[in-house]
């Protein structure tokens, strides 16, 4: 039996799709006010009948700081995804981000190691990296450093430095770090919010790049991973490195829209990040624009996607039919709205 952890996010819903067409055994953990449902409608994008796929995962609740509740959704099981993550920018959301991502990491190490798991796959992010001041290319070897990060990244390299422990501890164990992760259904969070701003008209875009890939790639390297020998590495899975002027002018072509023309300058970023930093004093909400996350844009990132690429023979889909598809799947959402 295989554990899923985030089964609702973007990630966890398309994971859960590939392994049940695979007739997988699955169960999946949700939290008490989880929108179950929207996994149904990420199967109806690939699937005639989503309900009847839907109905084969075993759901149980358990929150991943819950360690009782984790305890009753290990029973039985023989494999571990670890998809579940909270992903904010927001420096207030240190604390949460440490909670969720570092100690929840650490509670599903230590029940894989206690239940004896064949094998755990934790998706990090090409965030728990470290970046490159330089533009050097940053691969697997690359040494972490937080000169340029931001909370969530250094959450998630934590997080993985509890996947690593793990496996000294005897676990074996595969992390895949994505970059930004592209797929349909998930428009108010994540990558979803780059579909949304451009279909809602978008004049200006930001400096700098980085990796991005498919949802259905990253499932696939996944799964392969889990499936073959290799443990206790890490790859790096992202399909192209694209400034975001160019990721802006394929979503824009994908929706018949003009792409956005004006370049935003650094001056005008250091400007917006100090005004949202004001406006958050008076103003309850997330912050959106911060200080580490605007000058980290000064270098574009470039990741080195050679290990993966061997390692599996994966050929990657490329991005813009990537791109065209998710477009398609918002335009349809969107029209009966
Ligand atoms: N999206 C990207 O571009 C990207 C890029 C690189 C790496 N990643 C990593 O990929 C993984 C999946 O990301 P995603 O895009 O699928 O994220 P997502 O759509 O935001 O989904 C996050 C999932 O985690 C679950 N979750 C959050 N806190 C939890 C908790 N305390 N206990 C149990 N479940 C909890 C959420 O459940 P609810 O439904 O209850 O909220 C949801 O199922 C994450 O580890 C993320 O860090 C994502």
């Amino acid at each position: 039996m295989i554990l899923v952890t985030g089964g609702t996010g973007l990630v966890g819903s398309h994971l859960l799709f590939h392994l049940l067409r695979q007739g997988a055994s699955v169960k999946a953990i949700h939290r008490k006010n989880s929108n179950i449902q929207r996994v149904k409608e990420v199967f109806s994008f690939y699937e005639e009948n989503p309900a009847a796929l839907f109905r084969q995962i075993q759901w149980i609740e358990a929150d991943i700081n819950d360690i009782p509740a984790l305890e009753l959704a290990f029973e039985d099981v023989t494999s571990v995804y670890h998809c579940a993550a909270f992903i904010s920018f927001d420096p207030n959301d240190f604390n949460s981000l440490q909670k969720i991502n570092k100690r929840g990491t650490e509670n599903i190490v230590n029940l894989s190691i206690a239940r004896k798991i064949r094998k755990l796959c934790y998706v990090s992010s090409i965030g728990a990296l470290g970046k490159s001041a330089t533009g050097q290319m940053i691969n697997e070897e690359s040494e972490w450093n937080d000169a340029f990060s931001n909370v969530y990244a250094s959450s998630k390299h934590f997080a993985e430095m509890e996947v690593w422990r793990g496996a000294q501890e005897g676990l074996s164990m595969v992390i895949v770090n994505p970059g930004v992760i592209l797929g349909p259904g998930y428009w108010k969070s994540g990558s979803g919010l780059l579909f949304q701003s451009v279909a809602r008209g978008m004049r200006y875009y930001f400096p700098g790049g980085t990796g991005f890939i498919s949802v259905g790639d990253v499932v696939k390297i996944m799964v392969q991973l889990m499936d073959s020998p290799i443990k206790n590495e890490r790859f790096i899975a992202v399909a192209e490195n694209l400034s975001f002027k160019s990721i802006l002018e394929k979503i824009s072509h994908g929706f018949n829209r003009p792409a956005p023309k004006i370049r935003l300058k650094f001056w005008q970023l250091e400007f917006f990040w100090r005004i949202d930093w004001v406006l958050k004093l008076f103003i309850s909400g997330k912050r959106k624009l911060t200080k580490q996350g605007l000058r980290s844009l000064r270098y574009p990132q470039v990741y080195d996607n050679l290990k993966v690429q061997e390692a599996l023979n994966m050929e990657y889909e490329p991005i813009k039919a990537c791109v065209d598809y998710a477009c398609v799947k918002y335009m349809e959402a969107h029209s009966s709205s």
